[in-house]
């Protein structure tokens, strides 16, 4: 039996055993996928504990995502970019990082739109999730960018850090409420309005034109106080489902080769959110 796991810390509320032990059970594929709850101080004993027992391939979630980096035998141009990996594969024995947080961040985003690359993008937030979302838009060549954050500056390191180019401003909060017209695509990366603080909500848009698409990445609760007032608006919104799976569909097929069904694994994960 191949063994796969998911390291993190907290780790219990992970959706990825499901979803994953789901696919390799529907496809046949003699495997099982595992959560461990690792420590940071940990992590590298970890690591050989795997290489040990010659461990297919792990997701890596927080707080790990950064440091896992030095423990690996190669790391995907893109992952190295951004600074952070979520999925290892065991490559004959050889450990190799990818990131697939962005591209399946981005495929959810192409599910629901057609074109891209000349849509004007504005990004809250400039955290982990917000620099892989920022990098991958830009290896895919979005022209226009922008990004706003409660502190800008670090909002400003992050676009002089990403090595793929696109046109960008750096807005306050403030700002942004005010331009927000200005913007075909929104997307929310802050863990405001997340669960149990659901009430809460980055800034407001009160500006939003009709036609703009507004995506969080959260999806607990399923829709946010943002999108809800997004929807108000007329705008057509998505939670953050679909970019947690298509993050694992991207991470199943580095290590199977097969392009699994992103339909059965929403409703997977629809069904344990309950
Ligand atoms: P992640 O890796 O999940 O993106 P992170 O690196 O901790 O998480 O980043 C959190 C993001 O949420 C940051 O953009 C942070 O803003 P700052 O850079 O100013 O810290 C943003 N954030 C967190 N709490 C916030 C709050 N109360 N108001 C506005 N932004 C907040």
């Amino acid at each position: 039996k191949k063994l796969y796991a998911v390291i993190g810390n907290p780790i219990a509320h992970s959706m990825s055993p499901l979803m994953h032990n789901d696919l390799f059970q529907h496809y046949g594929i003699d495997a099982h996928y595992q959560a461990f709850a690792i420590k940071e101080e940990d992590l590298a004993e970890a690591v050989k504990g795997f290489r040990a027992m010659n461990m297919s391939g792990f997701n890596v979630t927080v707080p790990h995502k950064v440091a896992i980096i030095s423990l690996l035998d190669d790391v995907d141009p893109l992952a190295r970019s951004i600074g952070a990996v979520n999925t290892v594969a065991n490559e004959n024995g050889r450990l190799i990082g990818y990131n697939t947080d962005g591209s399946g961040y981005v495929k959810a985003l192409k599910s629901e739109l057609q074109e891209l690359k000349e849509k004007k993008v504005l990004i809250i937030g400039a955290g982990g999730a917000a620099r892989a979302i920022y990098f991958t838009l830009a290896f895919e060549g979005v022209a226009h960018i922008d990004l706003t954050n409660r502190t800008p500056t670090k909002a400003e390191r992050l676009v002089e850090e990403c090595p793929y180019h696109a046109k960008s401003n750096i807005l306050s909060l403030n700002e942004a409420e005010e331009q927000l017209a200005a913007y075909d695509i929104i997307i929310q990366t802050t863990s405001l309005g997340m669960s149990p603080n659901s009430e809460c909500k980055v800034l407001s848009l009160h500006n939003l034109k009709e036609s703009a698409f507004v995506s969080d990445i959260i999806y607990n609760p399923l829709e946010t106080e943002l999108l809800r007032q997004a929807r108000d608006k007329g705008a057509k919104t998505q939670n953050g489902i679909q970019m947690f799976v298509q993050q694992g569909a991207l991470a199943f097929e580095i290590w199977t080769n097969v392009k699994p069904d992103i339909n059965r694994m929403t409703n997977k994960v629809l069904q344990q959110l309950g």
